[in-house]
């Protein structure tokens, strides 16, 4: 089975995708995560993806199929993927041609809502374990919950960082809509909308009653 989880920043595709592959044990495919992680690494593609993540602009598709090929060859699944924003783009749509996807999960979210998620949000940064200083704190404050070790802003949760990511996403969710609204899902699968709004389980639970 294979899921994508389409949503704004700060919509809370992260938060899920973790609940679910835990669930239907799928592997997850999250770029943001391993990019988040690269731009910490010292080595020659740190400028380059640190200047997309702190601008809030896509990384280029080059940069995203060779990190996707990568993942691939290391995290090989009979069982599925769940991408957790992924495609962003029409090109890189064009990519699950040749993978069968069951479920895309749309999460819908007003701007001001999202904005008090990601303003107040704190990860584990090895990890990307997610956690919300007020929705959902750690037990000890500013600590993660498994390692001790200290809790992180990220980089590009900042207003003006995230006015962008937004106007990226809503630029691009119009062509995203209409390559699904094609693309030939199997019987009893399909492209699906959530309120994002609600409550962390109420969430879960809305996604389990589509996905059985
Ligand atoms: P990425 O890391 O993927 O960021 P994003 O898509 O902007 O999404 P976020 O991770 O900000 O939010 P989320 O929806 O996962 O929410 P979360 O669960 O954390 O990408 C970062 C950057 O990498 C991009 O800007 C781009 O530069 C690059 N990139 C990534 N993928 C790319 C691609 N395919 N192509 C090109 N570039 C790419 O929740 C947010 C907060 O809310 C948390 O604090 C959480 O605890 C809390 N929360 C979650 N759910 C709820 C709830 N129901 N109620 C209350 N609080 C909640």
């Amino acid at each position: 089975m294979n899921i994508v989880l389409l949503g704004p920043p700060g919509s809370g595709k992260g938060t899920q995708s973790r609940f679910i592959v835990n669930r239907y044990r799928l592997n997850l495919v999250s770029l943001g995560l391993i990019l988040h992680k690269k731009s910490l690494e010292k080595n020659s593609s740190y400028n380059l993806i640190n200047n997309y993540i702190k601008t809030g602009n896509l990384v280029n598709n080059k940069i995203i199929y060779n990190n996707l090929k990568n993942y691939f060859l290391n995290n090989n699944s009979l069982i599925g993927y769940i991408f957790d924003g992924f495609p962003r783009n029409l090109e890189q749509a064009k990519f699950l041609k040749f993978i069968n996807i069951n479920y895309v999960i749309e999460f819908v979210i007003p701007d001001r809502v999202l904005i008090k998620r990601l303003l107040g949000r704190r990860i584990h940064l090895k990890s990307g374990r997610i956690y919300h200083l007020k929705y959902n704190p750690p037990k000890v404050k500013d600590l993660d919950d498994i390692t001790g070790e200290k809790l992180v802003f990220r980089k590009d949760d900042n207003l003006r960082v995230i006015n962008n990511r937004l106007k990226i996403y809503k630029d691009e969710l119009f062509k995203l809509k209409n390559f699904f609204k094609i693309y030939n899902f199997k019987k009893n699968n399909g492209y699906y909308i959530i309120d994002a709004c609600k409550n962390i389980n109420d969430i879960y639970t809305n996604i389990i009653s589509i996905i059985g």
